[in-house]
């Protein structure tokens, strides 16, 4: 007798070439039927090479064969993607969002890991893309400035493994180059390595990846609005006025008619400074209302204020994550991640999932 969770056990041992997942968890089969000998099923592969379509359709013959020679197999190869199925190159992740600014400096890599480990604070699994290729400054704030991904080689191609620390998943191009070699790089590498973020890295099951994104509107945020199904994007400006100008640009462009980002919330950050002698006094040191100002422009919510904290500055230098250190921050985060998740709420309530931009060639 030929037996189903056997079947199951078989085919969650082949590795899908394009994602370094076994082929259940990467949804990959579909309408898996035992009758008597012969097993059949359907491969959702619409997107991979006929080499890779034919290195897991021969794996799981053999598999399969293995342990029930008498099995007959019918595998069907879908050419078509199936109704209901994400086109989102990263299925096994839940919500992707971008965080993204105008200016430069305004603290879009502070927002990103503290967002991030916020919601690792409250048991989400999560992760984080550090797509600023020129200025990667997630190592050093997590304090995994040293440390190496690991390489897996799967049916000959090397994949990258995510550096784990604080419960995070990590990629970034810090921990791949040195910072002196990242300048060098041009336009089509720049996109080049961050599709190899997206395809060529294991990323585990999360219900977060948090993309920071480099400032502005270049290559690399293109590139990124067309590889993935970017759930929604958080805004960070501070409160001056010329913080928002630029961020309206940057804002413009998730909300083009063929990206269609939602704007899910902005962040205003430096938004004052407290002495920490005097608590009870606010210095508004880049003006203010900027952060309130950006969000009615793209019709979404101010998700929170950031206070300007020296601590939190520090512990970042030195790879601690300021939300863990400092109780003020701690605190501007919580609400900042809670209204993030009801805007996320919302969102979902409301649109359709994000597709991927499709390039017509
Ligand atoms: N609320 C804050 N309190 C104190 N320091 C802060 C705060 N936000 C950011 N910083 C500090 O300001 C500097 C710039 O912040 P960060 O690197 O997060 O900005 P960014 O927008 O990612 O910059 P870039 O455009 O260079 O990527 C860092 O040294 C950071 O520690
Ligand atoms: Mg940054």
């Amino acid at each position: 007798m030929i037996d189903n969770n056997t079947i199951v056990r078989i085919l969650q041992s082949i590795i899908d070439p394009g994602s370094g997942r076994d082929i259940i968890s990467q949804r990959l089969v579909t309408n898996l039927k035992i009758d008597r000998n012969n097993v059949s099923f359907s491969l959702q592969m619409p997107k991979a090479s006929m080499d890779d379509r034919s290195k897991v359709f021969m794996a799981c013959e053999q598999k399969i064969k293995a342990e029930y020679p008498e099995a007959e197999l019918d595998v069907h190869m879908e050419t078509q993607q199936a109704a209901g199925t994400a086109n989102s190159p990263l299925p096994q992740i839940k919500n992707i969002i971008a965080v993204a600014s105008g200016k430069g400096g305004v603290g879009k890599s502070t927002v990103s890991l503290n967002l991030t480990q916020s919601l690792a604070n409250m048991g989400f699994k999560v992760g984080i893309m550090d797509a600023d290729l020129y200025g990667p400054s997630i190592p050093t704030m997590l304090g995994i400035a040293d440390e190496r991904p690991k390489v897996r080689e799967i049916y000959g191609k090397h994949k990258l493994l995510p550096i784990e620390k604080n419960g995070i998943y990590a990629i970034s191009i810090g921990n791949i180059i040195d910072a002196e070699q990242a300048v060098v790089l041009r336009g089509p590498r720049l996109g080049g390595i961050i599709k190899q973020f997206v395809y060529d890295c294991i990323w585990p099951d999360l219900d977060f990846l948090i993309i920071d994104l480099p400032p502005g509107t270049g290559d690399i945020q293109l590139t990124l609005v067309q590889s993935l199904a970017i759930t929604g994007a958080v805004m960070v400006t501070t409160p001056q006025e010329v913080a928002i100008k630029d961020a309206v640009k940057a804002a413009n462009m998730f909300l083009l008619p063929n990206v269609n980002v939602p704007i899910l919330g902005v962040v205003e950050n430096m938004s004052w400074f407290t002495p920490k002698e005097d608590p009870s006094k606010k210095y508004f040191i880049f003006g203010q209302g900027g952060g309130a100002k950006l969000a009615n422009y793209c019709k979404t919510a101010l998700l929170g204020q950031v206070p300007l904290v020296a601590e939190a500055r520090e512990s970042g230098d030195i790879g601690k994550i300021a939300i863990n250190e400092v109780e003020r921050f701690n605190s501007a985060f919580n609400s900042v991640r809670d209204t993030f998740l009801k805007q996320l709420a919302i969102r979902k309530e409301m649109l359709a999932p994000t597709k991927r931009v499709e390039m017509k060639n």
